[in-house]
């Protein structure tokens, strides 16, 4: 089923981090059938190119590919700068990892990396976007 929003109220530019795979890639692409251009942002910058280069064909959008780690503190300025000229209307805050196993004999490195991305990276992305309240431009899964 596809989902076809309202390109005047959520574009021109939507931002999908989590893109490279799973849920995030099937909402980037639904986001592109309705005529939106797409930020994708992952680690995985191979899959994210050829993902921009499919709905790019297929969809006649722009992208842009960017490759982050989006658990590393102080990423937002970095993603704020590398998209300071797109008009984004709206934020699937998607990228996230369960990282499952029994929790005393997980990484406490790895256990606080990931609550930076589950938690943190939200976040950070919310508040950057500034949208402004009530405005109903933003979408995430917070
Ligand atoms: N599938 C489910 O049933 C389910 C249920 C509840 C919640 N969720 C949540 O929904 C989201 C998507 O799930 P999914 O099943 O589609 O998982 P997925 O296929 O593993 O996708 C996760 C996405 O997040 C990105 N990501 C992970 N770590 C990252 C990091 N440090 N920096 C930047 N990007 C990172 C991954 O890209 P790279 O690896 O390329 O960085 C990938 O694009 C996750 O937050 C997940 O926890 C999923």
């Amino acid at each position: 089923m596809r989902a076809a929003l309202d390109r005047e109220r959520f574009g021109p530019w939507a931002l999908v981090p989590g893109a490279s795979s799973g849920i995030g890639k099937e909402f980037a692409r639904q986001i592109a059938a309705s005529g939106i251009n797409v930020v994708l942002v992952a680690r995985r910058d191979a899959l994210l190119a050829e993902l921009g280069r499919a709905i790019s064909q297929e969809f006649d959008v722009q992208y842009r590919a960017l490759a982050m780690d989006l658990s590393q503190e102080g990423f937002i300025a970095g993603l704020a700068d590398a998209t300071h000229d797109l008009d984004i209307g709206l934020v699937v805050s998607n990228a996230g990892t369960p990282n499952p196993g029994e929790f005393q004999k997980l990484d406490r490195q790895l256990l606080q990396t990931t609550l930076r991305l589950n938690t943190m990276a939200h976040l950070d992305i919310a508040h950057h976007s500034g949208f402004p309240s009530g405005g109903g431009r933003v979408s995430s899964k917070l």
